[in-house]
């Protein structure tokens, strides 16, 4: 079932004022994070938002990488905890489908499994990416990144909603000022593993359509802004 904005907020909040998530050691997350770079086309130095950065893990090791990082969460929790373990990253409370920046700020909008995503209202996910694409710059990247069974239910112990393969090829939003790359499926230990060309590719998504639904599996979705100022995106 779908939540509320403040229902989202006081769970995260709860969430992060205790344990909050685990993690892959950062070590094994900086091979990944650099195959999705690399695969993604992100220049050295280039501005990154991590959007829906929860208490800074993936803020932190794209930092690590040489990033000029921005963290955002709507968790005031999260965000705090956040700029204690990170002093040197900027972090801000801010509202993932309202951002207040300005048109092609970043060069990388990365979104890990954010809440927004956690909808079967294709239009209303197709709005958020436009919206990730209106801060991204004229040759910029936006990475969706989520997780899936592909079962079109929702979790067993969760609120997160499984899209079906069908679902999550309409994510992207109909627009004539990006290129989509993806989706494709794969899964950390694949990214960790193999080179990006291999791990983000049509035939290794194939493969894992077809296994069976309990293994899990990471969606990627890359969307490309055009490199023409000129060319908006249509409403
Ligand atoms: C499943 S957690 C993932 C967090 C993080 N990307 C990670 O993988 O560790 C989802 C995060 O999205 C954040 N979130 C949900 N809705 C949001 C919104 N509208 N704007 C910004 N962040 C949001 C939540 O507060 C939470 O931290």
């Amino acid at each position: 079932m779908e939540q509320t904005q403040q229902q989202i907020i006081e769970y995260y909040d709860r969430f992060y004022a205790g344990e909050g998530f685990s993690y892959y050691p950062p070590r094994f997350t900086r091979r990944v994070l650099s195959a999705l770079c690399s695969r993604a086309g992100v220049r050295p130095g280039a501005r990154v938002l991590d959007v829906g950065c929860a208490t800074g893990y993936y803020s932190g090791v794209l930092a690590s990488l040489g990033y000029e990082v921005t963290g955002i969460d709507i968790s005031a929790t999260g965000i705090r905890k956040a700029q204690e373990l990170y002093p040197d990253i900027r972090f801000e409370v801010q509202d993932a489908t309202a951002l207040p920046y300005d048109e092609g700020s970043f060069d990388f909008v990365f979104a890990l499994g954010v809440s927004v995503a956690n909808t079967k209202d294709m239009h209303k996910l197709q709005r958020w990416l436009k919206h990730l694409l209106q801060v991204t710059a004229p040759g910029g990247t936006v990475a969706l990144l989520g997780g899936s069974d592909l079962s079109g239910k929702d979790a067993a112990t969760s609120t997160w909603y499984n899209h079906t393969w069908q679902e999550i090829c309409s994510f992207p939003p109909p627009v004539n000022s990006a290129r989509v790359r993806g989706p494709w499926l794969t899964h950390f230990r694949l990214m960790n593993v193999l080179p990006p060309r291999l791990s983000m590719n049509g035939t290794v998504t194939q493969i894992l359509r077809f296994v069976p639904h309990s293994f899990p599996r990471r969606i990627v979705l890359l969307l490309h802004r055009d490199t023409d100022p000129t060319v908006h995106i249509e409403e």
